[in-house]
């Protein structure tokens, strides 16, 4: 039995930064949140901070010139300066609506993370820029009155008329299944981590709205190019704790067991090299049984329960005292810069469909995200993709007909992260990646079609494709960078046949 729920503003999947940010600025919205607010978004867990030219020696030409450079070739230019030139406009208006950004004499402090050319991350609390900001939209969204919030809410699939146009949700709410049909739709539903083994986002993000999107024949563009933080903190919990590359802009130095600071090996720029030279080293050190750590025991020292709460607190729990001990660090899945293809108003490729924040691809990130813009771009394109979305009137048709898709069971689940993490990992071949296919299939043969499938056998059908190495994709066996080709596809299976 399925009930029906006609809105009248759009409905917005997922609840981190782009999806609350999207909510206030459209004015009106229904917000629907797998998880209580606050938990199980990327946002809330985000440590470094905002980028943004807000300082006096800086520009947002320097930082677009830095986000085109970490993006290797893959970045819109046109998408970039407009996150960067609105980007000091969006931490302030954080900051108005009481995200309590850490200053000095009225000044944003700021810090340098890697490949940053100026000292320009927006910090909270040393690590905890990601649940301050959060509570401050979380708290404007509640006093909204125009706008509704359903919790333990999932969509199970994406409602289209017979043109194709998206009119609504099917959404498990609470255990009862309802038809949510509404002028737009806008997906917020962030990344994909928890499609691999080892990721430092939490669970629940993996890849659904990505899926749900390809599913309905949007545009998914740049799926292999998948962010590996370098240092996660390897004391085997999951999702693994972040040790904020702040740390390593303070000066932490990264050293194997036989304490050897091995990125001088690596890269002229050291702990500061781009995120995916950093990851690749960290691999290699570990693969070649060196192990990998980050010794922040000078440069932070005693001060760490006070300038880094969030990875002091997470090293203790794993009984390594970081002020006195090395922090053993392993890259994990932090971030997805491929996603549903959008317009700079956040415009799906299907009439009615919105898309912004991580399961967006804006084109800002090209192949390699910058450190700390992914909470900028949620901000900057979460209001652009609100406003825009609020200002659809037209009703499409009737809906077409459809079954809500199902979760992947967890045995699944947990067997496909581990061969994602194996085969489409920080370094990958087509021996490999081949194989992880045949897998897919297998898991799609048993137990039918679900976004996550979906969104798994998106990033490895394009990683298997670019034969090159850029960004965040390296091929072992085409170490080489090529021609600087984005990627657009829509989904490609005998399964798209059940749309
Ligand atoms: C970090 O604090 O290292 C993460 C920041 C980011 O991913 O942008």
């Amino acid at each position: 039995m399925t009930d029906r729920l006609i809105f009248d503003g759009p409905v917005i999947l997922g609840a981190g930064l782009a999806g609350l940010t999207a909510a206030l600025a459209a004015g009106r919205a229904l917000v629907l949140s797998p998880t209580p607010l606050a938990t199980g978004c990327s946002s809330a867990w985000a440590q470094g901070g905002m980028a943004a030219a807000l300082s006096e020696d800086d520009t947002p030409a320097l930082h677009a010139a830095d986000t085109e450079a970490a993006g290797a070739g893959l970045c819109d230019p046109e998408a970039v300066a407009l996150l960067t030139t609105e980007g000091p406009g969006a931490v302030r208006a954080l900051a108005a609506l009481g995200a309590p950004f850490d200053t000095r004499d009225g000044d944003f402090t700021l810090s340098l993370e890697a490949a940053h050319s100026k000292a320009r991350v927006a910090r909270v609390g040393g690590d905890g820029a990601g649940a301050a900001i959060m509570a401050a939209v979380i708290a404007a969204v509640r006093a909204a009155p125009a706008i509704e919030i359903r919790e333990r809410a999932r969509a199970r699939r994406l409602l289209q008329d017979a043109s194709g146009r998206v009119i609504g949700v099917l959404a498990d709410i609470d255990g009862r299944l309802v038809e949510i049909l509404a002028p737009s739709v806008i997906l917020a539903t962030g990344g994909i981590g928890g499609l691999y083994a080892v990721t430092t986002t939490p669970a629940e993000v993996r890849g659904e709205g990505l899926g749900l999107a390809a599913l309905a024949g949007a545009v998914i563009a740049d799926p292999e190019f998948v962010q590996f933080h370098p240092t996660a903190i390897d004391i085997g919990r999951d999702p693994a704790p972040l040790a904020t590359e702040a740390l390593r802009g303070e000066g932490a130095i990264l050293r194997n067991s036989d304490a050897r600071a091995f990125m001088e090996d690596y890269h002229p720029a050291r702990e500061l090299a781009p995120r995916d030279v950093v990851a690749r080293a960290i691999h290699a050190e570990r693969e070649a049984g060196r192990g990998a750590f980050l010794d922040a025991t000078v440069v932070v020292g005693g001060h760490f329960p006070q300038a880094f709460p969030a990875v002091f607190e997470a090293c203790m729990s794993g009984g390594v005292d970081p002020r006195r001990a090395m922090i053993p660090v392993v890259p994990a899945v932090h971030y997805h810069m491929g996603g549903v293809a959008t317009d700079l108003d956040g415009q799906t490729s299907l009439a009615g469909l919105y898309a912004a924040g991580e399961c967006a691809a804006t084109g800002v990130h090209g192949a390699n995200r910058l450190a700390s813009n992914s909470l900028l771009e949620a901000a900057v394109f979460g209001a652009r993709a609100g406003r825009a979305a609020a200002a659809v009137k037209a009703k499409g048709g009737p809906p077409v007909l459809l079954e809500p898709l199902p979760d992947l069971p967890d045995a699944a689940l947990q067997a496909l992260r581990k061969a994602m993490s194996r085969d489409a990992g920080v370094i990958r071949e087509a021996e490999g990646l081949t194989r992880l296919l045949a897998e897919i299939d297998g898991l799609e043969a048993a137990h039918g079609l679900c976004p996550t499938l979906i969104a798994a056998r998106l990033i490895v059908d394009a990683a298997l494709a670019r034969e090159e190495s850029r960004g965040g994709h390296f091929r072992a066996d085409f170490p080489e960078t090529g021609e600087a080709v984005r990627t657009f596809v829509t989904l490609q299976t005998e399964s798209a046949a059940v749309r």
